[in-house]
Order: structure tokens, then sequence, then C-alpha cells
């Protein structure tokens, strides 16, 4: 009889273990992220907080919707055509012609490759232009840098190149290619890591 009640007792305890939440249970991976990421749905975090005071814009490029920065606001020469009211030759080559721009220095690709007008059309400086002549907006300038630098373009996308504000939750917003990178001047420079000073630390014994 004791043998009896301590086989029930195990086969209870089996089906009790079993019906506990294994990773068994879901028909694959995919469908165990599904059904426990419902709980986390209609969560309150939202960058937006984070965002603040940046200005935004909305963009949609390649099935990925997120929000970027503003930039004509923050260029301190917009609006162009205060100046450029006529073509760029008639504002060079006259005898009072006037210099401008004197800190800016084309050091991106080489010469050959680029110059002013690779990027600004002298006739309508209040967009930019592309490779083929179309009209980019200063707040869309990623779609110049997209035309020779797909692999990082395709990144940022997705997220894998540049930076998210505020994380990853929605709104998704994410800094665009000339608030990290100086369009004349793209290069990062390279940091050396701090180094810990120990002589620092012996005088301070
Ligand atoms: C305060 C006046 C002023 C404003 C504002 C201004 N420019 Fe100019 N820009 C000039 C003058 C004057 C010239 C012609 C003399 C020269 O080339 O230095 C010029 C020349 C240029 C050139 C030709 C440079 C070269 O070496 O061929 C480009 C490109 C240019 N401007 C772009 C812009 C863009 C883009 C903006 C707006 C974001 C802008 N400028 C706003 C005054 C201005
Ligand atoms: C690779 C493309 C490219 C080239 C080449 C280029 N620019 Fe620009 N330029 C841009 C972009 C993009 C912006 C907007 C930057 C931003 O949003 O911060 C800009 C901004 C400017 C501005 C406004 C800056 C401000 O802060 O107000 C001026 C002026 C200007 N460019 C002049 C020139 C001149 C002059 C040359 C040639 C010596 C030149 N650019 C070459 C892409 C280019
Ligand atoms: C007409 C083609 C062209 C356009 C448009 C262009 N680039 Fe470039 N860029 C180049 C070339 C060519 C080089 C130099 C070769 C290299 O280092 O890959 C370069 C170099 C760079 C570098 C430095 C790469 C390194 O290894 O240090 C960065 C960063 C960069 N570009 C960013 C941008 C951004 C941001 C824009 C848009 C504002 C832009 N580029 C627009 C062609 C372009
Ligand atoms: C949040 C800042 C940030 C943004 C936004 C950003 N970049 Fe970069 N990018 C960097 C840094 C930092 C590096 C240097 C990485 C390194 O040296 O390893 C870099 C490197 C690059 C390089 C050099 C090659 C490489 O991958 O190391 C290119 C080209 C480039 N970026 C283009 C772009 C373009 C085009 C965009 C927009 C579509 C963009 N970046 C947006 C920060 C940024």
């Amino acid at each position: 009889m004791i043998e009896l009640r301590i086989l029930l007792g195990f086969a209870i305890f089996l089906c009790l273990c079993s019906c506990k939440h294994t990773e068994g249970e879901y028909h694959s991976l995919n469908d165990k992220i599904e059904e426990e990421g419902k709980k986390y749905h209609g969560t309150d975090i939202s960058s937006e907080t984070y965002i603040g005071d940046i200005e935004t814009l909305e963009i949609t490029e390649g099935g990925h919707t997120f929000l970027i920065p503003e930039r004509k606001g923050q260029l301190k020469s917009y609006a162009c055509t205060e100046c450029h009211s006529k073509p760029l030759s008639e504002m060079q080559n006259n005898a009072n012609a006037q210099r401008a721009h004197w800190d800016i220095k084309v050091v991106h690709a080489d010469e050959n490759a680029m110059n002013c007008a690779t990027c600004h059309n002298g006739n309508a400086m209040d967009h930019l232009k592309s490779l083929t002549g179309n009209a980019v907006d200063f707040n869309r300038s990623y779609k110049l840098c997209s035309q020779c630098h797909t692999t990082q373009f395709e990144d940022w996308k997705g997220g894998a190149h540049g930076k998210n504000i505020g994380g990853w939750s929605e709104p998704r917003a994410a800094m665009t290619c000339v608030n990290c990178h100086n369009p004349h001047q793209p290069q990062i420079e390279s940091k050396w890591p701090v180094q810990f000073n120990t002589q620092k630390v012996k005088e301070r014994e």
C-alpha cells in the first residue's frame, strides 16, 4: 500500500514539473519571444522625455520610420539666399567681390571627386543637391551621404551606425549624419584611451 502512495505522489510531482513554463512549451524561440513579450506591451516608457526640446522631423527610409533632429534652425548662415540672391558667378567675378566662408575647407574626398558644387547648387543655395542635380532639403542631408556611403546608410537606418536619442523605446529618434560628422571635414579624430597615472596616485598617498 505504501509503495502505491509513493508511486502516486511521484506521478503528481512529475505532472506538476511538466506543467511549469518551460522553453519546450513554445514551438520556436520566436514564438517564445512573442508570447513573453506581450507582458511588456503597453508600458508607459517613452523616449519623448529624452528628446526634450530637440525639434525633430519624421522620416521613412526603407521600411524604417523614425525621427531625426531638424537642421536648418541650427545653421548660422541659413537662409543662404539672404546673400545668395544672384548666381554665384556674379557674386564672385566683380571688382568689389567679397570673400565669404573662409572658415570652410573641404577635407573629405580628394578634390578631383569633390568640391563645393558636388553638394551645393550655386543657383539655388537654399537646398543641397544630389549628384544628378536634384534638390535635397538641408533637413534631409543624409540623402547626400547615402549616395556614396551606402554601408553606413544601411546600418544607420536599422540603428547600427549612429546613435539613438533616448534608447530604443518609441518613438525612435536618431542622430542624423551631420550631427556627428561635419560634411566638409567628416573624419572622426581617433582618441587615445585615458592613461592611469600611477605618479598622481603616489603623490596622493
Ligand atoms: C553673409 C552672406 C552669405 C550667406 C548668409 C551665405 N553666403 Fe555663401 N557666399 C557668400 C559670398 C559673398 C560668396 C562669394 C565669394 C566667395 O566665394 O567667397 C559665397 C560663396 C559661396 C559658395 C562658393 C564657394 C566657392 O569657393 O566656390 C558656396 C558653395 C556657398 N557660398 C554656399 C553657401 C550656403 C550653402 C549658404 C547657406 C547655408 C551660404 N553660402 C550662405 C556670402 C554668403
Ligand atoms: C559632401 C557634401 C558637401 C560639400 C562638398 C560641401 N558642403 Fe557645405 N554643407 C553640406 C551640408 C550637408 C551642409 C549642412 C550641414 C549641417 O546640417 O550641419 C552644409 C552646410 C554649409 C554651409 C552652412 C554652414 C552653417 O553652419 O551655416 C555653408 C556656408 C557651406 N556648406 C558652404 C560650403 C562651401 C563654401 C563648400 C566648398 C568649399 C562646401 N560647403 C562643400 C555639404 C557639403
Ligand atoms: C560624392 C561621394 C561622397 C559624398 C556625397 C559623401 N562622401 Fe564621405 N567620403 C567620400 C570619399 C571618396 C571619402 C574618402 C575615402 C574614404 O575614406 O572612404 C569619404 C570619406 C568620408 C568619411 C571619412 C572616412 C574615414 O575612413 O575616415 C566620413 C566619416 C564621411 N565621408 C562621411 C560623409 C557624410 C556624413 C556625408 C554626407 C554629409 C558624406 N560623407 C558625403 C565620398 C563621399
Ligand atoms: C552618433 C554619431 C554618428 C552618426 C549619427 C553617424 N556617424 Fe558615422 N561615424 C561615427 C563615428 C564615431 C565613427 C568612427 C568609427 C570608428 O572610427 O570606428 C563613424 C564612422 C563613419 C565612417 C567611416 C567608416 C567607418 O564605418 O568607420 C563613415 C563613412 C560614416 N561614419 C558615415 C556616416 C553616415 C553616412 C551617417 C548617416 C547615415 C553617419 N555616419 C552617422 C559617428 C556617427
